[in-house]
């Protein structure tokens, strides 16, 4: 096991090019199981994430071949791949459970682990559940598995979700693409990546509409054929690196990102005291000043990205005023908020609500990452702690977050990675 270690006072300079979206491309690769033959997917970041997926759908009996330099991974469907998703794999990776809808839809089974607990809350699957059961199948927990069957074939149905769940609203389209008649999804998510997954789908040659919106139409065909096709850049990782920017006095060019994805979150930089210039490829975010505190509330896109929460309760942390954020989306997300503490923060939180008064600066210190975004919040907290503050259970970061010691450096920031002395399990 490793951990990073960050010396404070970086000023972040330079530019960094932003890969293709993790939250995106797991999908996509979910989605090339509606197909028999060989999708071939671009932009595919460098994470386990990737490597889990690709063993899953190498289980199902796809071969699935990894170009590393070319940054693409190609998927090869069978005509009958099978349809069981064991508990290891998607122990190992929640996102597991996107193969769910195209399972049901391509066999009329799918046997798939139910994921456990989250260290970021409850994240119960009844929204997929419901709408998979609306869609015509039967949807039951055995012996930890939610075994799914439509042995005639799924077929169109209204379904409204309670809420706009990115997971629940992905798998219902996969699901919904292969129906016999029309689906209507209401109140559904529109995250950049669900429509990156929506132009796919329209690519292999299902018919959507509404993409983009909160309602979407599916009008279901027989049948899918494979493609070739680019991953959306990864939103959460430019926004890391411009609200580090900021937090950092620095100034960094952000390529490969689209600001559109991003307006609250560039737009709070601003009010922060940031200069914010757009690019044809991207963004470039400035800071000579102390940041203003700014109040954040987390909600679905296009909504503050609750992703982002970590990082914009550190730079909070260190801005001049208080500021008060809200997390909407996942209830114990502020778990990370003691190890923010830990490097000297001042938050308080009650319910859903985070108070920061902000302080000059931080003070380093031995913290741990309980998941990705926090890890990542705590390592770009450490830049402006005075001293050396070391960030454990650095595998989390690694999830989201290709290279980031090898890019902060490039950057100018001393982060390096070292072995855990904290970890006997060894
Ligand atoms: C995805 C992202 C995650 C991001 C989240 C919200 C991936 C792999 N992960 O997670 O990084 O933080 O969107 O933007 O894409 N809910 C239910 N019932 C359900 C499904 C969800 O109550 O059946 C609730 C969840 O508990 C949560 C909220 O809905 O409170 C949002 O969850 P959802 O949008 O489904 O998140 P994920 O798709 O799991």
């Amino acid at each position: 096991m490793e951990r990073f270690r960050v010396v404070g006072g970086a000023r972040l300079v330079g530019e960094v090019r932003v890969p293709g979206a993790k939250n995106s491309v797991l999908k996509l690769m979910a989605a090339a199981l509606l197909a028999p033959g060989t999708t071939t997917i671009r932009e595919v970041p460098e994470i386990l994430d990737v490597q889990i997926m690709g063993e899953l759908l190498q289980r199902l009996g796809c071969t699935v071949q990894r170009d590393a330099d070319a940054a693409a991974v190609c998927i090869t469907v069978p005509e009958q791949p099978g349809h069981q998703a064991d508990y290891d794999l998607v122990r190992r990776m929640r996102a597991s459970i996107c193969v769910l809808g195209p399972l049901v839809a391509r066999c009329g089974a799918a046997d798939v682990a139910r994921p456990g607990g989250d260290a970021i809350g409850s994240r119960p699957l009844d929204f997929h559940v419901d709408g998979l059961e609306r869609l015509g199948a039967t949807v039951e927990t055995e012996h930890g598995f939610i075994v799914a069957k439509a042995p005639q074939g799924l077929v169109g149905a209204p379904i409204w979700l309670d809420f706009p769940s990115v997971g629940a609203t992905e798998n219902l389209l996969m699901a919904a693409v292969l129906a016999r008649g029309t689906t209507t999804i209401d109140n559904a998510a529109r995250e950049p990546e669900i429509v990156d997954l929506a132009v796919m789908l329209t690519q292999m040659g299902a018919r959507i509409g509404g993409i983009g919106t909160s309602t979407l139409e599916v009008e279901g065909v027989d049948a899918l054929h494979p493609v070739d096709h680019a991953t959306v850049p990864d939103r959460i990782i430019a926004g890391t690196w411009a609200i580090a920017a900021a937090m950092t006095r620095g100034d960094v060019t952000v390529r490969h990102a689209r600001a559109e994805h991003l307006e609250i979150a560039l737009d709070k930089l601003a009010t922060a005291g940031a200069e914010v210039a757009r690019l044809p490829d991207g963004f470039r975010v400035s800071m000579d000043r102390r940041p203003r505190a700014v109040d954040v509330v987390t909600l679905p896109y296009p909504g503050f990205p609750t992703d982002l929460q970590p990082m914009v309760l550190g730079l909070n942390a260190v801005a001049e005023g208080s500021a008060m954020v809200t997390e909407n989306v996942y209830e114990a997300r502020f778990m990370f908020v003691d190890e923010l503490a830990r490097l000297g923060a001042d938050v308080r939180t009650d319910g859903h609500h985070a108070v920061v008064r902000g302080r000059e600066r931080l003070s380093g210190a031995p913290v741990r990452a309980t998941d990705i975004r926090a890890g990542a919040g705590l390592v770009v907290a450490g830049l402006v702690a005075d001293g050396v503050t070391t960030v454990s259970d650095s595998h989390h970061i690694d999830r989201g977050y290709p290279g980031f010691d090898a890019q902060l450096r490039a950057l100018g920031a001393d982060v390096t990675r070292e072995p855990d002395p904290d970890d006997f399990a060894g």
